[in-house]
This record gives structure tokens, C-alpha cells and sequence, in this order.
């Protein structure tokens, strides 16, 4: 196992490293419109969305031939649930863009053998060529996609169970003041793997905030391990880490002073 030194960008605020991301796709689609583009969804991503649509509002890029895959989704919410994943991203990305949503493609989580479902998804994947950028967020507790900790290097696409960190974390997404929120959070879920992750040939993992401080942290210093999802993406050659000064607060000197702006 190679293990690489990942790029780390420190922006100067969220909106600017939102910017610079937003940048990099537009700069992949430009190289290559028919660009495979894999999307994580949730509050870091959000920005970078919305940067993302004031930059193709403003430039003429071509689209038509852009293809979007989902990194996950819930399992067992109705299909116009609003933290349904699918529906995020044709609000933050689809409906913004102006793609098609026939562009994106994701799992079939409403399939009755979501098993063959999650295989269907991975042979997709392969069979459109891979992905060429795949945005990431972090969780707090080092998931990538919703592989969890102990998630193994080698997974593919797969039902998984978040864990009652994750559910919690993810309860803001849920129904605002309803008193047991967290109950409303699916504990299933579809997830590309560690492995289909890693299959793709660039990635950019993005965390903004003091409460990613710690987990940026085990990512980029800490060892590698499945104990850390996000880690074992130091085994991949192509990646970058764009963060802000508070998610980068808990770094040694040494990271800082290799990272760029
Ligand atoms: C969601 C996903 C998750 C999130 C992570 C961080 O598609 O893949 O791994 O990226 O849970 O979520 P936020 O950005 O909401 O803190």
C-alpha cells in the first residue's frame, strides 16, 4: 500500500475555498465536458453548489454532455422527502445548472433487492468509464460517503447502518423542531464503498469549522486506517483537501507550512 502526501489548500473562509472548488470543476469540465462527476451532498457541499451555479450563471460551459453520480442516498424515505439526496442535489445542483435530470444517476434505493440494486450501481459506474472527480465531505467521526468507521478498504457499494453519531450530526437535515428528531434519520442506507471511492481518478474532500478541527486532523496526520475512513484516502494519488483556518486550527506546523492558499 503507497501511502501519498495529500494536497492541502487552506482558504482564507468557506466562501473562498467554496470558490476555489467550484473553480476546479468548472476548470474539469471545460478540459472534458463529458466530465463523470461524483457528488456528495450536505452542509459543506452546499456552498460549493451555490459558487458552483453563480460561476456557470455567469460563463458559457457546456453541459449537455456532463454525467453526476450520487455517493449515497437513504434508504426508506419517500421519494419527495426533502433530505432525500436525490432531491438535494436537483435543487443545489440539477435546477441551478439547468441539467437534465436524466444527468444523474444514483442507486435505486427503492429497489426490492437493494442488494442487486448496489451491485447494478457499481457496474454502472464501471461500465460509464469511472468517475473523474469526486467530491467529498467528512464526517465528524472520519466517514466518507457513509462508510463509518471500521468500513473496510475493499468495499463497494453496499447497504450500510449509520451510526448514532452520524444520525445525530445529520438530524439539522430532518424536520427542524420536531422534538425526537433524530429518530427521523433512516439508519439504512446505500453507500459507494472505500474502494469505488478510491476508484476515481481525482478527489477533493472539503471540511469548514471548528467541529471538523479534530477529524481533519486524524485524516491528514493521524494513521491509516479503516478505523478513519477519511485516511485511507492517503492511499490515493490524486487528492485535495481544501479546508478553512478553523477546521485547520488542530494541525502540526509542519502540514500548515506545506499547505497552500
Ligand atoms: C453525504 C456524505 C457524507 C457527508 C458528511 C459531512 O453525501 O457523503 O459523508 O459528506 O457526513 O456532512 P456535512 O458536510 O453535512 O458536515
Amino acid at each position: 500500500m503507497t501511502i501519498s502526501t495529500m494536497e492541502l489548500l487552506v482558504l482564507p473562509d468557506r466562501r473562498q475555498g467554496a470558490k476555489l472548488v467550484a473553480s476546479m470543476i468548472v476548470e474539469a469540465i471545460r478540459l472534458t465536458p463529458a466530465q463523470r462527476l461524483g457528488l456528495a451532498t450536505g452542509g459543506s457541499l452546499e456552498p460549493v453548489y451555490k459558487a458552483l451555479a453563480t460561476t456557470v450563471a455567469r460563463g458559457q460551459l457546456p453541459l449537455s454532455a456532463l454525467h453526476c453520480y450520487l455517493l449515497d442516498e437513504y434508504v426508506g424515505l419517500p421519494p419527495d422527502h426533502p433530505a432525500r439526496y436525490r432531491n438535494v442535489i436537483e435543487e443545489q445542483v440539477v435546477r441551478p445548472l439547468r441539467l437534465d435530470s436524466s444527468q444523474v444517476h444514483g442507486p435505486d434505493v427503492t429497489a426490492a433487492d437493494l442488494s442487486l440494486a448496489c451491485d447494478e450501481y457499481e457496474a454502472q459506474l464501471h461500465a460509464d468509464g469511472g468517475i473523474d472527480l469526486q467530491l467529498l465531505g467528512i464526517g465528524t467521526n472520519g466517514h466518507i460517503g457513509f462508510n463509518e468507521p471500521g468500513s473496510p478498504r475493499g468495499s463497494r457499494t453496499r447497504v450500510a447502518r449509520l451510526t448514532e453519531q452520524t444520525r445525530a450530526d445529520n438530524a439539522r437535515f430532518f424536520g427542524g423542531r420536531h422534538p425526537d428528531v433524530e429518530a427521523l434519520v433512516p439508519r439504512e442506507v446505500v453507500t459507494e464503498g472505500i474502494a469505488t471511492i478510491l476508484d476515481a481518478r481525482r478527489i477533493v474532500l472539503v471540511a469548514w469549522g471548528e467541529n471538523k478541527a479534530a477529524v481533519v486532523r486524524a485524516c491528514l496526520e493521524g494513521p491509516v486506517t479503516e478505523a478513519v475512513p477519511a485516511s485511507l484516502l492517503r492511499t490515493h494519488p490524486s487528492v485535495t483537501v481544501v479546508v478553512d483556518p478553523a477546521a485547520a486550527t488542530l494541525l502540526a506546523r509542519e502540514t500548515i507550512d506545506r499547505a497552500g492558499v
